[in-house]
């Protein structure tokens, strides 16, 4: 007889990561290959971070500090928060798993975008919820259709801002009026994976402030984009320090390492090193804007590192037809884009040999 699990797990599928550079390689027997699928730092991260790892490695025999003490101690100082509104996680992965097990139960209401991150959907089903999907509105969120599906029973609403992967962005005016909206026993999940490389000015830089005003809301953050350290994997959750003990009870003891608590605190205070990585996302940026321009293709205008495109062929065709020509990209996914790819901005170098295989491929 087989064994028996969970029934939830019949409608979830395993997370398909970019593909990685040496599986590229391998595969089609390629020399060179360059990655624009996972929105990762095409500049590495800050030099500081190399001398806290290789100093950190000396004590390794050790397990890590699993209450992240001075990791919490400086993200708090930072941000202006207490360390108590801190909570670092392996990576923002890990908090979005630890919020669904921690405040989703059997048929609770769940509110999410129809083509955002893709671990909300997944872990909101893992748990049973009840989930309402809102259709994009032009390639964004559309709050006021959250706002029509949204009821005082809503357990949980996850919000991304900029949106993985469109790019786009709502303001501080609609997010003000979406958690006004919102019941006080609701919780928001904000998702600010990509805050850093916001530049318009109506985007809500001080989304921290929310959290005197409305203490049900929690702030995502990570370390994997801008900061550039996706493979130690660190992201920190800031919110109301009772919100964070729940999760608290079921996080695993150890879960950011020796190593990355100390990568993340050398990290966090480069600011130097943030200047130049939003500076050239933003050249990368206007630079695939006229390329798509020039070519008549669609795009949606981006606040994050990455930019979805449609292709208007098969996105699925273009990707194996991009692999082949040693660049990697993703499709978007949703049955409405199928002809939808994201690519992450890279160096000005990568840039153009994507539009130069794109070019080739269409
Ligand atoms: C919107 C969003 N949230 C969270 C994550 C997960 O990031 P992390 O590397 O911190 O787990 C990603 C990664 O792509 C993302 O795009």
């Amino acid at each position: 007889m087989a064994v028996r699990y969970r029934k939830e797990l019949d409608i979830i599928s395993p997370y398909v990561p970019g593909k990685p550079i040496d599986d590229v390689k391998r595969e089609l027997g390629l020399e060179r290959v360059i990655k624009l699928a996972s929105n990762e730092n095409p500049f590495g991260f800050s030099s500081s971070v190399r001398e806290a790892v290789m100093k950190a490695l000396d004590e390794v025999n050790l397990y890590p500090d699993g209450n992240a003490t001075l990791l919490k101690a400086k993200i708090a100082e930072k941000y202006g928060v207490t360390p108590d509104m801190v909570l670092p996680t392996c990576g923002s992965d890990e908090m979005v798993d630890l919020i669904a097990k921690t405040f989703i139960d059997q048929g609770s209401e769940v509110v999410m975008a129809e083509v955002t991150f893709p671990r909300y959907f997944s872990t909101s089903m893992m748990m049973g919820a009840d989930l309402k999907i809102v259709p994009m509105k032009n390639m964004a969120y559309d709050l006021e259709g959250f706002k029509r599906v949204i009821t005082p029973e809503t357990r949980l609403v996850w919000l991304c801002n900029p949106n993985n992967p469109t790019g786009s962005f709502f303001s501080r005016s609609e997010l003000v009026d979406i958690m006004e909206f919102i019941s006080p026993e609701t919780l928001v999940v904000y998702d600010e994976a990509y805050y850093e490389f916001a530049t318009h000015p109506d985007y809500p830089k001080d989304s921290l402030d929310f959290l005197k005003k409305y203490q049900n809301m929690l702030v995502m953050k990570t370390l994997s984009k801008a900061y550039g350290i996706a493979g130690l994997r660190i992201g920190f959750t800031i919110g109301d320090a009772t919100l964070l003990g729940l999760i608290n009870r079921i996080r695993n003891p150890f879960n950011v390492t020796l190593i990355t608590q100390a990568a993340a605190m050398a990290a966090i205070d480069d600011d130097e090193f943030l200047v130049k990585i939003i500076e050239n996302n933003n050249k990368g940026k206007h630079y695939l804007y006229d390329e798509f321009e020039k070519m008549g293709l669609e795009y949606a205008k981006t606040e994050a590192n990455h930019i979805a495109f449609n292709a208007r062929k098969d996105a699925g065709v273009i990707f194996s037809d991009l692999l082949k020509k040693g660049v990697i990209i993703r499709p978007i996914g949703g049955e409405k884009y199928k002809t939808w790819l994201r690519v992450s901005i890279g160096t000005m170098e990568e840039n153009q040999e994507f539009i130069k295989a794109l070019k080739e491929v269409l």
